[in-house]
């Protein structure tokens, strides 16, 4: 009797929830994630889109949306509270497994995840630091762009993962490379994982389908690796924009293609002045440069001193130098843009590949 009075308030509490949180309008990400927790009966009577993330767990999508009422106050209350899971011990660690970084996952007792990467953690780029992942979130949180998942340093102990030496290559390679207690104070970077996200290659979208303030990031950032698996769509209604893997910038000088040598074949990167060039394109009275003058009024107008404060000791002098002097190469290109966009300027940042290798 009493098993089946529960079954009847789930079966309530779920009905409940489904009609307050109109999932007609929702996207399948959304749905599938909902369909995962059980969390209707708890947060049916909220309404509020970004009370319902964080009362469903997923608090960065409601930081972003209360940043972008001009609740700062209340975006800068819930990053804290994240921080503050990330920075407690987490209840387990393992290996992830993915292309070309050495990451690990961090599972925290509330659920939450963090995503750690080491150091070096790049295997074929070797100045790509776990320092290039925090400075993008630190840059991104300047200019209120809001695309960039809370990324800190991190100091992890990885000594409870099998195997933990072979995933740590200067370790594997040092002399003692059994010792698995050398596992135990490694550098990085730990960035909170975006639950209810799909990649862009997930959802079938493509470069065309970037906003203008992922290209000004990008821009901003001289990325070269923002192909689709490193940006992710999240949200109720699919409009929270997610830009992760963050190491591959600070690379403005980086040509836009590369000459795989094995294969023969060319390997394009993304390149600043083609996703800066892509923000206004056209004499369309939609143009959107103008919105995005925003973010570019704080990022031409901070001092040299307020952007070396900004990043801190943890970036590398090298990645500040050439962020400060890239700075009013991408304030002149985007103003002549935004005024003279039918006169298109040379792309010597981004030269196109040879026509026969
Ligand atoms: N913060 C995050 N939140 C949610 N998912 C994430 C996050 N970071 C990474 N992922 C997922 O993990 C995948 C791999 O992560 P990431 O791109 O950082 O690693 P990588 O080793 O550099 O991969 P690749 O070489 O394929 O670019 C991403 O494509 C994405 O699906
Ligand atoms: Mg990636």
């Amino acid at each position: 009797m009493r098993t089946i009075a529960i079954l009847f308030l789930a079966v309530v509490a779920g009905l409940f929830g489904a009609a307050i949180f109109n999932t007609a309008n929702m996207t399948p990400v959304f749905e599938a994630f909902l369909g995962r927790t059980n969390n209707y009966a708890k947060c049916s009577g909220v309404t509020d889109e970004a009370e319902q993330y964080l009362c469903f767990g997923l608090p960065q999508q409601a930081a972003w949306l209360f940043a972008e009422r001009g609740d700062a106050a209340k975006a800068r209350a819930v990053l804290a509270d994240m921080e503050s899971v990330l920075r407690g011990k987490p209840v387990k660690v393992e290996k992830f497994n993915s292309g070309a970084a050495y990451s690990f996952k961090l599972h925290f007792k509330n659920g939450a995840i963090g995503l750690f990467k080491t150091y070096d953690s790049d295997r074929f780029c070797h100045d790509c630091t776990s320092a290039r992942e925090v400075a993008a979130y630190k840059i991104d949180q300047w200019l209120g762009l809001n695309l960039v998942p809370l990324t800190i340093e991190y100091t992890a102990d990885l000594s409870s993962v099998p195997r933990c030496v072979y995933a740590l290559p200067k370790i594997r390679n040092s002399a003692s490379g059994n010792d698995y207690s050398q596992c135990k104070n490694i550098k990085g970077s730990l960035q909170y994982w975006i639950e209810s996200a799909y990649t862009a290659q997930n959802l079938g979208y493509d470069d065309s389908d970037k906003s203008q303030k992922l290209r000004l990031l990008d821009a901003i950032l001289g990325s070269t690796d923002r192909h689709e698996k490193n940006w992710m769509i999240s949200g109720k209604y699919q409009t929270i924009e997610v830009a992760i893997d963050n190491s591959r910038t600070f690379r403005h000088a980086k040509q836009f293609y590369t000459v795989n040598p094995i294969y023969q074949k060319v390997e394009y990167f993304t390149c600043w002045q083609r996703q800066l060039d892509k923000i206004c394109n056209s004499p369309s009275a939609t143009c959107s440069a103008t919105t995005l003058k925003s973010y570019m009024d704080k990022y031409r107008s901070a001092s040299e001193a307020d952007i070396r404060t900004l990043l801190g000791p943890f970036t590398p002098a090298a990645d500040v130098s050439s962020f400060l002097a890239v700075r009013p190469i991408i304030v002149s290109r985007f103003d002549h843009n935004l005024n003279l966009f039918n006169s298109p300027l040379p792309m010597d940042y981004c030269p196109d590949p040879p026509r026969k290798l």
